[in-house]
């Protein structure tokens, strides 16, 4: 057996993950040991293709702005469903984790006077997005990457895939990660651990997330028993590029780009009056939706999809050259079109799951209703904390993913510093459990399962799209439900045609369709239960947010091949609910 002993594993490589690294290696003065996991190359995680930028009040009192602005901004763009108090964390935190990112070298792009520009972003009454061009996320890994190979006490595992994690009596022991250079299985055991994997938005087939983003981390807790929540809620960028799915950025709209229908018109004022295209995601999703079911769409022949125009060049030239040079960059590369004469193609694609594991606002894995694993936190899009409720604001994720970082990064460091040595009680375990997951892992890839897991993908893709996009039916829900518990089912019996060692690719993607289809059957079933609009959630049949019945958050377990579901109550510390209008 191969086993590697750390104080901190992290599971995860994105801005959460590294900036957990960071900030537990410079809390311990660089002495525990951190095991940094990925199953890419680490610098390859999603979080290189945030775009936009980082939310944030840097100048309050110059630009009339406060931290309770933000806060108020993100509870309505939530429909409420947000957990103040972790609103109020996630506002007071953002301004210095913008700071932190220029001391380790994020080159701002900035006012003449020398000041990091901010630039308007949807649902928000004040411009406070911070950002690098258009390549934000790009920026702050690099910078992070950079500043983490400084630290002598952090080893990065590449390209090991981590399929299992062992919870002994309320408390984390340790995770299997198949090496995926040479298909060799380890052990990793810590005395904390961070889950830090990013969302599930390959769900869908249209979406402007990297095909990295299958829910490993969110699919990692389902499978141990523990508890995930509101995973019904998942975001709809509105410019996702026709046909590619490729993310147009919100700051092309920021920036004052128009969005027409076919027949040329701002068709915004019709939903959004006051802040025409920037209004929050959900609401310029469906609105484009509207459009499109009234005859106003442009049909896009070859894919079969329909879509509206993104309209930047009544943009001074300059605009576009240098605050969304990545903009031109795509939709030159993807469809030859120079935005500077041409409107863009677009429609919503999914972008972000406000889903995930269940923790409370330092991060902790909840087990049960009231306990949390001792040992266990999830940061970022793989964790559901909740600060984004029901809807994201754009810009929001990436202040998140900062300020819960170096919560849990901080919170794991002390928790590794103070705990003992593992047991011999959790030696056996570990033997056992290693053991127990070598077998799994040599059953997918020799048994006698005869799926193609490919074809379980596809239909997947063609069920989440119909049933569960931007306007949902409880028919169609109740459809996918049923399907999705068939594919769940069948997703049991993969057969991996390339039996290779060396990046079996075919290897891979089984095991991301497993955690795929597990965590679609999870949203739907959710979803369907869900008998409100809310947020990104919205169901023709009950097209009012009830906040009498559903002021709440939906937390699911495991429980067999079902979907055990429960309730918890949303935190509401200054913002009561009112009716959300823009
Ligand atoms: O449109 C964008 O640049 C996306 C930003 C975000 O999702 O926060």
């Amino acid at each position: 057996m191969e086993r590697r002993e750390c104080d901190i594993l992290i599971i995860g490589s994105g801005i959460a993950g590294m900036s957990a690294a960071i900030h537990a290696s410079h809390l311990s003065k660089g002495k525990l040991r951190v095991c940094l996991v990925s199953k890419l190359h680490a610098m390859r995680s999603h979080s290189v293709s945030a775009e936009g930028g980082i939310s944030g009040v840097l100048y309050g009192s110059e630009n009339n702005d406060s931290p309770d602005m933000h806060a108020y901004d993100t509870v309505k763009g939530s429909d409420f469903l947000a957990d103040q108090d972790a609103v109020e964390i996630l506002v007071k935190n953002a301004p210095k984790e913008i700071e932190f990112f220029d001391h380790i070298g994020v080159p701002w792009s900035r006012t003449g006077k020398g000041s990091i520009s901010q630039r308007p972003f949807g649902g928000m009454t004040i411009p406070r997005t911070a950002f690098a061009a258009d390549k934000t996320g790009f920026f702050m890994m690099r910078a992070l990457y950079d500043e983490l190979l400084s630290y002598g006490n952090v080893e990065i595992l590449h390209e090991h895939y981590v399929t299992s994690m062992l919870v002994k009596r309320g408390k984390f022991i340790c995770a299997y990660a198949v090496n995926l250079a040479d298909r060799s299985g380890k052990v990793l055991s810590a005395k904390s651990c961070i889950i830090a994997t990013g969302g599930y938005g390959r769900i869908f087939n249209f979406t402007t997330t990297a095909h990295s983003s299958t829910g490993d981390g969110v699919a990692l807790a389902y499978n141990s028993g523990l508890p995930l929540k509101d995973m019904e809620f998942i975001q709809f960028h509105p410019t996702a590029l026709v046909p590619t799915g490729v993310l147009i950025t919100e700051a092309a709209r920021g920036e004052g780009g128009y969005l027409l229908n076919a027949k040329g018109e701002r068709f915004m004022e019709r939903y959004a009056k006051s802040k025409m295209e920037l209004a929050p995601r959900d609401i310029v999703s469906r609105s484009i939706i509207t459009e499109i079911q009234a005859g106003r769409g442009i049909l896009h022949e070859e894919s079969g999809l329909s879509h509206v125009l993104l309209d930047l060049r009544h943009l001074d030239p300059e605009v576009i050259d240098e605050k969304l040079p990545m903009v031109k960059e795509l939709t030159m590369k993807n469809i030859n079109v120079d935005p500077h004469n041409e409107p863009i193609p677009v429609r919503p694609g999914a972008h972000y799951t406000m889903g995930g594991i269940h923790v409370d606002v330092h991060g902790r894995v909840f087990l049960d209703e009231k306990r949390s694993v001792a040992g266990l936190w999830s940061a970022g899009e793989s964790a559901c904390v909740s600060v984004h409720g029901a809807n994201r604001l754009g810009s929001n994720s990436l202040s998140e993913c900062a300020v819960w970082g170096r919560i849990t990064g901080t919170e794991a460091a002390r928790h590794a510093m103070s705990a003992g040595q593992n047991s011999a009680l959790d030696a056996k375990s570990i033997g056992d459990f290693y053991g127990e997951e070598d077998e799994k892992i040599y059953e997918l890839l020799n048994g006698s399962g005869s799926v193609n897991p490919y074809k379980l993908r596809d239909e997947m893709h063609g069920i989440m799209e119909k049933h569960m996009y931007v306007y949902r039916k409880v028919g169609g829900m109740k459809e996918a439900k049923k399907r999705l518990a068939k594919l769940y089912s069948m997703s049991k019996s993969i057969c991996i045609e390339d039996k290779s060692t060396v990046y079996n690719t075919n290897f891979r993607d089984a095991l991301e369709i497993k955690s795929l289809i597990a965590l679609a059957y999870v949203a739907t079933s959710c979803a369907l239960e869900r008998k409100e609009s809310r947020g990104a959630h919205a169901v023709v049949e009950h097209s009012e947010r009830d906040d009498r019945k559903w002021l709440k958050h939906t937390i699911a377990v495991k429980r067999g091949d079902s979907v055990g579901m429960y309730y918890s109550q949303v935190s509401i510390t200054k913002w009561k609910p009112e009716k959300r209008v823009y």
